[in-house]
């Protein structure tokens, strides 16, 4: 029988992509979104993938979305945490209310989530979670303490969270995407992207397609041996 995906963000950027890879993949695939109605509906009827929406950042919303999954489809085996927001500006720029939306979005949603799904895992001795980080939570931004302390929570969450699946048949993982054109890289100045591209080696933006590639490879059946790693897909950008 398919295996059940919940990709959060999955209708839109990296996670559309990252859905539609693993639908090809096989797996039957549930694609979250927080509020943009008109792109979900869009994604649904392009790629025949259910959209749901819910916020990630809200415990309650999350742990309701994951049993009505489980109640209809079954239980979710793959959890793909890849809802995620910027809210940039420096120190004195930077309000309580940015740091607290960046914090709970990229980094509180994965706790919810994996909370909601992580006994069932267990119970079924079978689980994959992928975690996505950012080449800013290894490497630190200008301007971006709230969301390179976010990601960067990610990847210590990532390898904690392994170590106590590891017995239980689930793996879990985290991706360090560099620099990939979606909307959120789009909202970058030109004049600072033309720099970043600069300093990629490969010398190129990611594609989104780069990002699902490794999703679809950590989240394979027989990926059991891969757990609490770090994946870096940047072009080269940053050697961690
Ligand atoms: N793009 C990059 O270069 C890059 C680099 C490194 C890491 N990343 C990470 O990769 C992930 C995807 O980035 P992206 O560029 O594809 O982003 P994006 O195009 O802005 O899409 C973000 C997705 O997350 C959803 N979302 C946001 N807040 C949410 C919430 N509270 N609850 C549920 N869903 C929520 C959005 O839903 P709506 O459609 O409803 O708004 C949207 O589907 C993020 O975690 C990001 O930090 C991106």
């Amino acid at each position: 029988m398919s295996r059940i995906a919940l990709v959060t963000g999955g209708t839109r950027g990296i996670g559309a992509a990252i859905s539609v890879a693993l639908k090809a993949a096989g797996r039957t695939v549930v694609a979250s979104y927080a509020g943009n109605q008109i792109a979900a509906e869009n994604f649904t009827a392009v790629h025949g993938i259910e959209a749901m929406r819910f916020d990630a950042c809200d415990f309650g919303q999350c742990v309701a979305a994951v049993q009505s999954i489980a109640s209809r489809l079954g239980p979710i085996e793959i959890l793909v945490n890849n809802a995620g927001i910027t809210r940039d500006g420096t120190m004195s720029r930077m309000t309580r209310d940015m740091w607290d939306a960046v914090i709970d979005t990229n980094l509180g949603s994965c706790f919810n989530l994996c909370k909601a799904t992580f006994d069932g895992m267990k119970a079924a001795k079978f689980g994959r979670v992928v975690n996505i980080g950012s080449i800013n939570g290894q490497a630190g931004q200008y301007g971006q303490v709230n969301y390179a302390a976010a990601k960067s929570g990610i990847h210590g969450f990532t390898k904690a969270l392994a170590q106590e699946g590891a017995k239980f048949g689930i793996t879990v993982n985290a991706i360090a995407p560099g620099y990939v054109d979606t909307d959120m890289v789009r909202a970058v100045p030109a004049d600072v992207l033309e720099k970043i591209v600069a300093r990629i080696p490969v010398g190129r933006l990611g594609h989104v397609e780069d990002i699902a590639r490794g999703v679809v490879f950590l989240t394979a059946d027989d990926a059991d041996f891969v757990t609490g790693s770090t994946l870096s897909i940047n072009g080269g950008q940053h050697m961690y």
